[in-house]
């Protein structure tokens, strides 16, 4: 499989090559890990039937599910007082298990809302009971992250809810927050991206389809004592609970088969000291391609960018539908803001190799003297 050529095509990018792919998720994914999936796909390990097609009590099975879990637990050196459950309901379904299994009828908990998908989460426990915004940056559009001795927190809640990651607005924490209440996050577009410091943490989830693997699981990672202090009784496949304790039903079992592949990568390649290094790397390539230049311009406080997604603005809408065409035609896929949003985004996960970013540099460049 080859990238098409980032020079100045006449001729649109092939689509029947892999391209350079900055879509926000689905995502990229390794492309070792697509060809040994593809190679093994009818047949898996001697079993006489694909991984997809056979029990999920076998212990074929069995040894996948473990051993995705066992690298989670190696590559953000989780102790054994960690839970790494397979749920399904993507991270939406987090929004509403979170505060249905942490917050109690009488009690509350805060939020800190630093773009999109935080709104989205308080909204959700709000339906559950009292959710409080401890700290919000959406008066100035979440361009950045309110300083932690900023947020208003209620020393009596059940938890702290953060993003640290928001995929829409392009901001990301700098730092794992650890409070006198146990933290909750959504790190979905930044899991096991960088290592993290899990001390102040009672859950941390995250939805497959940026870092880890295709749609159709979400990993929890939920640490034992936090767990204790779940609410009873709560719907089985809703009580966490449940998951920790035994494998209850059918999981995914295929997109959790492609997180065991994208975590061994991972592992291979250094773990998420090395990958870290890389996406710094790569995100200062695209930052500072922004900042070189005023015709382009960021759309986050710098010290709060995420490395993740990349967003930015051009002069116009007009310019801004004509880069993002532009840039299908030689190659650079999917740099289209979320519709909420607009402007341009490029999300530059794991999988991304930094010849994309490089290819997305030169680009920026080119069209900037071309339309600049
Ligand atoms: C940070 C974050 N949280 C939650 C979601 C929602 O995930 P899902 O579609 O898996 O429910 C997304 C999706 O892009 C996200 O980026």
């Amino acid at each position: 499989m080859q990238v098409a050529d980032s020079d100045t095509p006449t001729t649109p990018a092939d689509r029947t090559q892999r391209l350079y792919n900055f879509s926000a998720g689905p995502a990229v994914l390794p492309e070792q890990v697509l060809l040994e999936a593809r190679d093994e796909l009818p047949v898996y390990d001697h079993v006489g039937a694909s991984i997809m097609e056979i029990s999920h009590r076998s212990a074929a099975y069995d040894e996948v599910e473990e051993s995705a879990r066992r690298l989670i637990k190696k590559l953000l050196g989780l102790g054994d007082d960690w839970h790494v459950l397979f749920l399904q309901g993507g991270a939406s379904m987090q929004f509403h298990q979170v505060p249905l299994n942490f917050l109690p009828e009488d009690g509350t908990a805060d939020y800190v809302v630093t773009g999109r998908w935080g709104s989205k989460a308080i909204k959700e426990a709000k339906l559950i009971g009292s959710a409080r915004v401890a700290a919000s940056s959406e008066a100035d559009h979440f361009a950045h992250i309110p300083p932690e001795h900023t947020w208003d927190l209620d020393p009596d809640a059940a938890y702290v809810h953060v993003t640290t990651n928001e995929t829409v607005n392009g901001n990301q924490f700098s730092w794992d927050p650890s409070l006198d209440v146990p933290v909750v996050t959504d790190a979905s577009s930044e899991f096991l991206s960088r290592p993290m410091d899990v001390e102040g943490y009672g859950l941390i989830y995250a939805g497959a389809q940026k870092n880890l693997g295709p749609a159709g699981v979400t990993v929890v990672l939920v640490r034992e004592s936090f767990l204790e202090a779940r609410k009873q009784p709560l719907p089985t496949m809703l009580d966490y609970g449940t998951h920790a304790e035994r494998r209850f039903n059918t999981p995914p079992v295929f997109p959790i088969y492609m997180v065991e592949k994208v975590c061994r990568w991972l592992d291979e390649l250094g773990g998420v000291e090395a990958i870290h290094t890389i996406n710094q790397r790569k995100a200062k390539k695209v930052y500072n391609a922004i900042d070189g230049t005023d015709f382009y311009r960021g759309t986050v406080d710098p010290k709060d960018r995420s490395t993740m997604n990349v967003t930015f603005r051009l002069p116009s809408e007009e310019l801004e539908t004509k880069f993002i065409k532009e840039a299908e035609h030689r190659g650079l896929l999917s740099l289209k803001g979320h519709r909420s949003v607009g402007g341009i985004r490029a999300s530059l996960y794991n999988a991304l190799p930094e010849a994309a970013v490089d290819a997305l540099v030169d680009f920026m460049d080119a069209f900037e003297r071309q339309y600049g």
